[in-house]
């Protein structure tokens, strides 16, 4: 079978390294793929948000499968238009991704059906958005509601940084269009758990749960970023929450976009507050999580193609997903800057080396080959992976990789996982 895969992140090498060693797959392309992906498959330069582009090059190839990584492409309709040419493609379509390309959407989908997230409203205007920010007392978060990289989500802990907020996205409009629209939510406390499920049009099957740190600071301090480290399973939620949230949240919002008329097939994941008062949505995804799909892909045992083909095919109630019952960690090593401002192009050595410790895999996130060089090409440069018998084990093994490595500036934060391995028993 051949498949292709979009997209060039952590997550992309992730799935991409899964894939390789299924049985079935008998060629592997990505596109445009990194440094690190290339060890596993062919990469092909074309860009996630060239539709055209992938469309033509898999007609061309006659790919039997496209999976698609990123939420860019899922939003501008890839999926829409490699169906149309008969060309089976995993991911939901473009009414289907609106559940994250657009945040309004979203949260007028989630107050419609009741599902428990955050008191949220909308506005076009900067005005109005500001005078009612005016009458919070409380943190107060404001979303551009359209795309931005994970980072058009601000954190206030009081309405006046909460204005300065909007004026980011509103006035100096530094998300672009994807502030034309902001969300204005109560800002919820607890910890944060990400639940991702594969949904087809008659099945959600709930994948293993997994923690992101989207600060770039320790101890959860400073600007969010796309994610600097994530590992699997998590403490929490236990199993009543856990059904819990299947049951108020996931049953809900599948049922509400089967009924815009489409059926949504591919990954969904919800980002979910673990409140004092139950579990709230943070968000919702229409894709793999990055950096969690790094530890997850280290402990799945099973071929993700079947999984994957059974999400196309409204099978997956026919398979079971075998995982290793061993922690994996992931710590992602950033480039200095990150999420401001960075350059790129500075050489990594050690990446060998790295790899030499156990059940440890470093993902690339941000790199290219120059000649014999790997070198960095964006905020995200690595996702240092790693099984272990504890977490903490996971966590040493990732250390040790990471003192093996350097680049200049790189960054990691030292503390993932520090919820679940600082917990005390309870
Ligand atoms: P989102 O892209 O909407 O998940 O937001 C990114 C991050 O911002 C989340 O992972 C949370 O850490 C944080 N966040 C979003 N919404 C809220 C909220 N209502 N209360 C507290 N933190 C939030
Ligand atoms: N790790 C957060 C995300 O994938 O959106």
């Amino acid at each position: 079978m051949k498949v292709l895969v979009v997209g060039s992140g952590g997550r992309e090498h992730a799935l991409v390294w899964k894939l390789a060693q299924s049985p079935r797959i008998t060629r592997l392309i990505c596109a445009p793929g990194n440094a690190g992906i290339a060890r596993h498959a062919q990469t092909v330069n074309i860009k996630p948000d060239d539709t055209n582009g992938i469309v033509e090059f898999a007609t061309k190839e006659k790919m039997d499968l496209v999976v698609v990584g990123p939420e860019d492409p899922l939003c501008l309709g890839l999926v829409d238009a490699l169906t149309a040419r008969s060309i089976r493609a995993f991911g939901p379509t473009k009414a289907g991704a609106r559940i994250e390309g657009d945040k309004a959407f979203a949260k007028e989908l989630m107050q419609t059906r009741s599902i428990p997230t955050a008191d949220a409203r909308m506005f076009t205007k900067f005005r109005d958005a500001k005078t009612y920010i005016a009458t919070r007392d409380t943190g107060v978060v404001v979303k551009a509601a359209g795309l931005a990289k994970g980072k058009g989500v601000i954190v206030c802990d009081d309405p006046a940084d909460a204005i300065i907020a909007l004026e980011r996205i509103m006035v100096k409009r530094e998300f672009g269009p994807a502030g034309d629209t902001v969300v204005v939510e109560e800002k919820l406390v607890g910890s944060e758990v990400s639940v991702l499920a594969f949904v087809d049009r008659q099945n959600i099957y709930v994948l293993e749960n997994t923690q992101d740190h989207k600060p770039i600071g320790e101890g959860d301090t400073g600007p969010n970023t796309g994610g600097m480290g994530a590992y699997s399973p998590t403490p929490e939620p236990d199993d009543k929450v856990l059904h819990q949230i299947e049951a108020e949240v996931l049953v809900p919002i599948v049922d509400a976009l089967h009924k815009e008329d489409m059926t949504y097939r591919g990954l969904l994941y919800a980002g979910i507050m673990l409140t004092a008062g139950g579990p709230k949505v943070l968000e919702f995804n229409c894709r793999f999580g990055d950096p969690e799909t790094q530890p997850l892909m280290m402990r799945l045992r099973s071929d993700l193609l079947d999984a994957i083909e059974a999400v196309i095919d409204d099978k997956l109630d026919q398979i079971t997903l075998d995982w290793d019952p061993r922690p994996a960690l992931c710590v992602v090593v950033s480039s200095a800057g990150y999420p401001g401002e960075y350059a790129g192009g500075k050489p990594i050595t050690g990446l060998d080396q790295a790899e030499t410790i156990p059940d440890t895999v470093v993902f690339h996130a941000g790199t290219r080959q120059l000649g014999d060089q790997v070198v960095t090409a964006g905020g995200r440069v690595l996702g240092v992976t790693a099984l272990g018998d504890t977490l903490s084990h996971a966590r040493q093994r990732c250390h040790e990789a990471i003192a093996r490595i350097h680049f200049d500036g790189a960054y990691h934060r030292k503390d993932i996982g520090y919820r679940a391995i600082n917990r005390k028993p309870k």
